[in-house]
């Protein structure tokens, strides 16, 4: 991995390249992604209805990710500046402290059949096994790759759900559920004299949870003025102000949700579906609260987050979207949970970044310098020529495109 470093300093071409020689792509990969190959162009007609161009992100590579004790490159598609590089500076810090500790214990998928009016309820528990079994007969998909877990019931208003719990495997699982739904639905009309109203899959992710975790010792936060346990100290209390108000709880999530999307999208999974759970479960408490815990033990901090994540690895998205491939192949996971403890991990690297900036010097000043390069790679610097120019605009007042254009060109003539 030593191959990536200065990664940031690279352009393009280099990245890709040093890519290859760390061996994360294929030497294939390396030639379709140096020639812009892997584009969407053949398939997208097929994905959508009426479709007529393709809207593209940035795609890059979050570094510096230890967790579980293996190293991972993790690809982001997001169009706003720094989120990579926090989170690739956060995964630092946690690294040279022994790294992020994931898991997921389980990854289920929920549907449910919604029905108002009923008899007999009981007829459910009773013919249990006879109704796993008629799914299994009537979805194959269900049976070679999957497992039912459960059915059960409750009544809510007026209505009587039922829930049917699976467990997709490698699929994120929403087309085998509401197949699975469909048949179901008509054998318990039948077993309880129902009128259905609605049968789908539920994007509420409570059986799908994953977890993770670092802790570091405080020093590793020390940064000029600022101590490293005062630092930490303010990281525990901007978490709780998440907890106590609502304004900042969904600011705080926003920060996460900056890196669990943009990791989701690269992965080529349906992020509506992850935001729609991951917020819900966020008011399972009844209160909107913070997806992160922080606390102190002695001279150690210690991060937590805890979200759902309903991703699968095959699918007709990811496995026809050349990006989505090209991100499974860069992770290098074996299944859907390893990649899933990935992405909870970015997200708490996120959030750990966004509140140790808040904190400490506030996140304009770096994000600001980030927008700046990229204004000047707009306007014609080269790489090298960064340095120089942004130590050129450090105390102007106004900084515009003719400015950075006059600075890049001013330089050439003394260069020259
Ligand atoms: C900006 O995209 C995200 C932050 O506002 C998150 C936060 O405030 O925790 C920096």
């Amino acid at each position: 991995m030593n191959k990536l470093n200065k990664f940031y300093e690279k352009n393009t071409n280099q990245r890709i390249l040093a890519l290859k020689e760390a061996g994360i792509i294929s030497n294939e990969t390396f030639e379709k992604l140096s020639n812009d190959d892997l584009r969407l162009n053949e398939i997208s007609d097929k994905l959508i209805e009426n479709q007529i161009s393709n809207y593209e992100l940035p795609y890059g590579v979050a570094l510096n990710f230890l967790v579980n004790n293996k190293e991972y490159v993790i690809p982001m598609a997001i169009e706003e500046p720094s989120v990579i590089a926090a989170a690739s500076y956060s995964a630092k810090i946690i690294k040279e402290n022994g790294g992020f500790i994931s898991k997921m214990p389980q990854k289920y998928i929920c549907g449910q059949i919604a029905f108002t009016e009923y008899e007999n309820i009981n007829k459910i528990d009773e013919n249990k096994n006879e109704l796993i079994d008629f799914i299994y007969q009537n979805n194959p998909a269900i049976k070679n790759y999957g497992k039912i877990i459960d059915i059960k019931y409750e009544i809510k208003d007026i209505f009587l759900i039922v829930y049917l719990i699976i467990d997709s495997g490698e699929a994120m699982g929403a087309n085998m559920m509401n197949t699975a739904l469909e048949s179901l639905s008509n054998k318990i009309k039948d077993m309880i004299n129902g009128e259905i109203l609605i049968s789908i899959i539920s994007n509420y992710g409570n059986y799908s949870v994953v977890e993770s975790e670092f802790k570091i010792h405080t020093s590793s936060l020390d940064k000029n003025n600022f101590k490293g346990i005062d630092i930490a100290k303010k990281i525990v209390l901007a978490n709780r102000l998440a907890k106590a108000d609502i304004y900042r709880a969904t600011t705080h999530n926003k920060g996460i949700m900056n890196g669990i999307t943009a990791a989701v999208i690269a992965s080529g999974n349906d992020f509506r579906a992850i935001e729609a759970s991951i917020h819900s479960f966020a008011t399972k408490s009844g209160k909107y609260q913070p997806l992160t815990d922080y606390y102190l033990e002695n001279e150690y901090l210690i991060g937590k987050i805890s979200l759902p994540m309903l991703i699968g690895t095959v699918g007709a998205s990811i496995t026809s979207h050349p990006m989505a491939r090209l991100s499974k192949e860069i992770t290098k996971c074996e299944n859907a949970k390893e990649y899933s403890q990935l992405i909870a991990a970015v997200g708490l690297a996120q959030n750990f970044a966004a509140l140790r900036a808040l904190v400490s010097e506030g996140i304009q000043k770096g994000h600001m310098k980030l927008h700046y390069k990229s204004m000047a790679l707009n306007s014609g610097a080269t790489i090298e020529e960064i340095p120089t120019i942004l130590e050129k605009i450090k105390n102007l007042k106004i900084i515009d495109t003719d400015i950075i254009k006059n600075i890049i060109k001013d330089l050439r003539e003394k260069g020259a």
